[in-house]
């Protein structure tokens, strides 16, 4: 049995890292395991400008302190009105690595979102021209349409037309929790990829109502059934260069968890890693996640793989109950690898 496993530095290709308070709790366990990470603008107000996004970047080294090698990739919120001059200057000036399409109403601060993909038919002619990745939040939002099925629906509905209009555009479709998302990701000849959480190749929708309702195992696109699991699973560990890491770690504060309407949203940051590796190895693929963690992101995102190294060593690790006052994913369990910092 292996004992020790040296990958390249890791990428996270979606985090969520929030802002003030939260964003100094949170961000220390992302840069202690990812050399860059893409960081989502779903914030209140959400990054609409490249100054916002400017101005968030610098908070976010900040809070990372003066020794951090932590690199974060921001991206724009793209909302009815966003002008593609805005988003191209903020991709050719280095600020902008992508642009992120919540379908309006679709998720956690999203109401500013995208009501119709008509209103942002040319900021996407502009970002396929100029390459910037197009990275997508892949539900419907009507009512009539049910939960477990919005993201099956969204790919029939809207990505297959993206994908024709704009052949030429590079897009992420985040956090897929399907097999029709595998199947359609998998497909695809170029210009399409998809990330993968932790969390939904560990549990499946049964998760949400184990004992009673379980808000720590909601989130969005919400977990689905055990087969759609095992079709993450094997997608994440298949060696295919379209799918790749992106932990989706969204915290919330207690209160917005607990409560008659909870949030959305698994925090996974502290033991990400550690959890796609026991996902992995108990397929019997560690020799998988270093293309999935450090290789398949970077070659999609045209950017460098990083130098350096993590090293996951087989060795318990109690998760802890709770986290700078945050419910860990995993909570209370003993996972088999501890993390070893990037040298
Ligand atoms: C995310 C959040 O809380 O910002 N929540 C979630 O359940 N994943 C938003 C998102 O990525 O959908
Ligand atoms: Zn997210």
């Amino acid at each position: 049995m292996t004992d020790q496993i040296q990958l390249i530095a890791p990428d996270d290709w979606h985090v969520h890292l929030r802002d003030g308070e939260m964003l100094t709790q949170v961000v220390a366990h992302t840069a202690r395991m990812f050399r860059r990470a893409i960081v989502m603008p779903n914030l209140r107000p959400p990054v609409v400008t490249v100054e916002a996004a400017k101005a968030y970047r610098e908070r976010i080294v900040a809070a990372c302190g003066p020794s951090s090698a932590f690199t974060p990739l921001m991206t724009a919120y793209l909302t009815d009105d966003i002008a593609p001059d805005e988003i191209e200057r903020g991709f050719l000036e280095g600020v902008f690595t992508a642009a992120k399409l919540y379908p309006a109403n679709a998720t956690t601060n999203s109401a500013a979102g995208v009501t119709n993909l008509r209103h942002i038919h040319s900021v996407l002619l502009a970002m396929e021209r100029i390459g910037m990745p197009l990275l997508i939040h892949g539900e419907v939002t009507d009512v009539d349409v049910d939960v477990f099925d919005r993201e099956a629906v969204f790919i029939e509905r809207s990505l297959k037309s993206i994908r024709e209009r704009y052949p030429d555009l590079k897009v992420v479709l985040e956090h897929i929790t399907t097999e029709q998302a595998v199947d359609f990701v998998g497909s695809a000849d170029r210009n399409l990829a998809a990330t993968i959480t932790p969390h939904h190749l560990h549990i499946n929708r049964n998760a949400m109502f184990a004992g009673g309702l379980r808000s720590d195992f909601f989130c969005l696109p919400v977990a689905k059934r055990e087969r759609h699991r095992l079709a993450l699973r094997r997608a994440a560990m298949s060696g295919d260069k379209r799918f790749f890491l992106g932990t989706d770690s969204a915290p919330h504060a207690r209160p917005g968890k607990e409560t008659s309407c909870g949030c959305a949203g698994i925090f996974n940051a502290p033991h990400a890693l550690e959890s796609y590796a026991l996902a992995f190895s108990q397929d019997d693929k560690l020799d998988r996640l270093e293309a999935f963690a450090s290789l398949h992101g970077p070659a999609f995102y045209g950017l460098p793989v990083n130098e350096g190294v993590v090293t996951l060593q087989r060795e318990d690790e109690l998760v802890p109950d709770v986290v700078n006052g945050l419910v860990p994913f995993h909570a209370g369990e003993t996972l088999p690898w501890r993390l070893q910092p990037c040298t």
